[in-house]
């Protein structure tokens, strides 16, 4: 009896805690789990769950029961399924997916509601997937149009990207998936991405290029955040001291997981001490290096055992990377009661078809070309020119490439339109890029003509002379050197002759509406001469429907620019500086325009005089640009039109009253900049600060209202290292763009 009692107290000592395994208990505490966990986990198996074991997977600890980690691109549907330890296809059928818009387009909607739906629908998608960590989305700021993955960031403005990049993680994250923000930070170029250091004032990288990383973090509580490629302060991004330990941890309060870009990691100490928690995508020559396994021979796998066995390194940070790790697999591979998701579901088609119609933005609609009435009566004939107009956008251009479940081209979607009401026809006008293979994935599509340029350009002169309306379907495309990961564009006018081929449609038909299928801006030197021009973006799977909505008029286009369009390379400022500026000399690239990037240099156009400066002993000459830019940040124009009443400042609220005073519904969105009049140091002439988008029947007024605090007037004191705003004068300004401000008021700090 003694010996029962003994052995139940000795029970309830000992064995019961042990049993009790709170980490499995989801209603425990989420730290009290993490060091139940961790108590319990041999040195091995802590290695095992800070990299890789396949492409796109790592394992957890199977004695445990904690399951490990599978993430997917990202971010504009979810990728699909490849080999184990390989980039091709596993050959799976049913990992097809809806094609979702690209972020840029995304950007263009302005609408944080858009942006929500998308997470949510994406979210859903990776869930049904079985996926636990989707790569994405990406916020790198667009600081030149070569930029060959500008197409899968939202745009040049700090304060839109972060706005909008929120909604999207929380729709994501509510599936039970995390979001894996990237490129961070300072990935702005893919040309030499692998070597370059990014040479950046503070001032430009808090106020610029760093906010929609810490909105991603601090308002949208991401669970990850993955790695650049590039080096910053002469150290690779994904194991950067500097951006990873001192910003993203101590600064921001990052409690979730860095992950690597995939082959990001160079350096095994770095990766042990600058706060990389998990390595993913290492180079490594498969399984003929003698290793066990590839994945053994990762930074963070053997060298790094082997370091800890031999003393050379303690466990302090490898217990930080699998306290992160874990929290990370908490949150999502062992999250319980998770949705379970859907895949290609009317709900997400109907979301893609709703984000790419608000995101397609209107240019150009001289004498109302669009929208094009179609009746039983008229029955217009209707050339569709171009290779964009057939071509399938969804594979190709690097990671983001997917297998879509279908996609609507434009031609399709024109056509199924305008049914019996139009006669639609097609010529191909230009060839550009033929393949249709990304990873093993086809379109299927045979695109080879043998036709030289000039027949070619003689059949679509031809058959424009006899159309009522001409829609060229062109812009770039998903080919290396397009828009593509992994290189850059090396011309800012359109490839493939296609100005040419559009200045000689313009000549011989008077309705020439240039569609631009693309995620950078480019030259237009055609541009008076055509009566319209739509910015299409890469819109998914539903993108020939969306188009014609807005062609048609089913949809009043309400998209406006994430980016400023100017008239030529060197009117961006990255391009003033040589070499040095863009793409750099020697692996070093300096950000000579400092915090002059997009419409905040736009901005200076017409002042005859260089803005010189020197900041942190650094000395910037900021020449303006020799052109006003085509196409403002922020503009784009509706089927209806907008009146604005005055601006009426009470307290530190600004409101304004909205208009609409055509005849149909339409969308606006009323964005607000300010300007600092008068400061210690040299400040942009005007910041967006805040933008609402309403909708407004036709003669309904609305009133906006834009509530100003303090860190809107913010700039971040380099010296002083803090965001810091100066008592005096500011002028608030609302406007339907960046060049088209409507109202202005003082607002006075004391
Ligand atoms: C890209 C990432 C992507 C990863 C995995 C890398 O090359 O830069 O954006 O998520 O591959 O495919």
């Amino acid at each position: 009896m003694k010996n029962f009692l003994l052995a139940c107290l000795l029970f309830v000592l000992v064995a019961a805690p042990a049993m009790a395994q709170t980490y499995l208990d989801p209603a425990a505490p989420m730290e009290e789990r993490i060091e139940d966990a961790i108590n319990r986990m041999t040195l091995r198996e802590k290695i095992a769950i800070i990299h890789a074991q396949s492409k796109f997977s790592s394992p957890g600890v199977a004695r445990l029961g904690i399951p490990g980690i599978w993430c997917t691109d990202g971010p504009h549907g979810i990728r699909p399924e490849v080999l184990w330890d390989e980039w091709n296809q596993a050959g799976w059928t049913n990992d097809s997916c809806i094609a979702f818009p690209a972020l840029t387009c995304l950007a263009a909607t302005w609408n944080p509601e858009m942006s929500y739906l998308y997470g949510v629908s994406i979210g859903e998608e990776a869930r049904y997937r079985g996926k636990d960590v989707l790569l994405g989305p990406g916020v790198n700021i667009y600081r030149t149009p070569l930029n060959g993955r500008n197409f899968e960031y939202m745009g040049e403005d700090p304060y839109l990207s972060s706005v909008m990049v929120v909604p999207y993680i929380k729709g994501v994250q509510e599936q039970g998936v995390a979001a894996c923000v990237k490129h961070y930070a300072l990935n702005n170029q893919e040309v030499d991405r692998h070597w370059v250091n990014v040479n950046v004032s503070d001032r430009a990288l808090y106020e610029i290029y760093l906010p929609a990383f810490k909105a991603a973090v601090q308002e949208g509580d991401t669970w990850s955040i993955m790695g650049a490629y590039n080096r910053y302060r002469n150290q690779y991004a994904c194991h950067n001291s500097y951006l990873l330990q001192d910003i993203l941890r101590k600064e921001w309060n990052f409690d979730g997981a860095v992950i690597s870009d995939w082959g990001g990691t160079m350096d095994t100490d770095q990766a042990i001490r600058n706060g990389l928690d998990l390595e993913f995508g290492t180079w490594t020559d498969g399984l003929s290096d003698g290793a066990s396994s590839a994945y053994d021979i990762y930074h963070l796998a053997n060298p790094y055992l082997k370091k800890i066995e031999n003393g050379e390194v303690g466990t302090e940070e490898l217990d930080e990377k699998v306290r992160n790790v874990l929290r990370l697999i908490f949150r999502t591979s062992m999250k319980p009661n998770k949705p379970f998701g859907a895949m290609c579901s009317d709900a997400h088609i109907a979301a893609a078809r709703k984000i790419a119609g608000e995101g397609m933005v209107l240019l150009r609609n001289e004498n109302n070309v669009l929208p094009i009435e179609l009746n039983d009566t008229q029955k217009p004939t209707i050339l569709v020119v171009g290779e964009n107009a057939i071509k399938q956008m969804t594979v190709g251009g690097g990671s983001s490439s997917l297998k879509a479940k279908y996609e609507m081209s434009p031609l399709q979607g024109i056509t199924n339109r305008a049914g019996s009401q139009a006669q639609v026809k097609w010529v191909r006008g230009y060839v550009g890029d033929v393949s249709g293979e990304y990873n093993g994935v086809t379109t299927g599509q045979s695109l080879e003509d043998d036709r030289t340029p000039e027949q070619l350009q003689e059949e679509a002169v031809n058959a424009a002379k006899e159309a009522d309306y001409v829609i060229f379907v062109g812009g770039l495309n998903k080919a290396h050197n397009q828009d593509c990961e992994d290189g850059d564009r090396l011309t800012y006018n359109l490839p493939y002759n296609q100005d040419r081929l559009i200045a000689a449609l313009a000549a011989a038909n008077d309705h020439v509406v240039v569609v631009s299928i693309s995620g950078n801006a480019h030259a237009m030197p055609w541009l008076k001469d055509v009566e319209g021009i739509l910015q299409a973006w890469y819109s998914g799977s539903e993108t020939g429907n969306a188009m014609a909505d807005i062609l048609f008029g089913d949809v009043n286009p309400s998209g406006k620019l994430p980016y400023t369009i100017q008239y030529e390379l060197s009117d961006y400022p990255a391009h003033q500086y040589g070499e040095m500026g863009y793409p750099g000399v020697d692996k070093q690239v300096h950000y000579m325009e400092d915090i002059f990037v997009g419409y905040r240099y736009a901005d200076l156009y017409g002042r005859r005089r260089p803005i010189k400066y020197e900041s942190q002993g650094v000395k910037y000459t900021i020449t303006p640009p020799a052109h006003v830019a085509l196409f403002p940040f922020g503009f784009g124009l509706s089927y209806t039109q907008f009146t604005y009443g005055k601006a009426v400042l009470d307290g530190n609220k600004v409101s304004i009253s909205v208009t609409n005073t055509g005849k149909r519904m339409g969308k606006e969105v009323v964005q607000l900049y300010i300007a600092d009049k008068k400061a210690s140091v040299v400040r942009p002439l005007k910041e967006l600060k805040g933008f609402e988008k309403v909708e407004l029947e036709p003669g309904e007024t609305k009133q906006v209202s834009f509530e100003i605090t303090p860190d809107m007037l913010a700039f971040f004191d380099a010296d002083a290292h803090e965001w810091r705003h100066e008592p005096g004068e500011f002028t608030l300004m609302i406007g339907s763009s960046s060049a088209d401000i409507h109202a202005k008021v003082n607002y006075k700090v004391h």
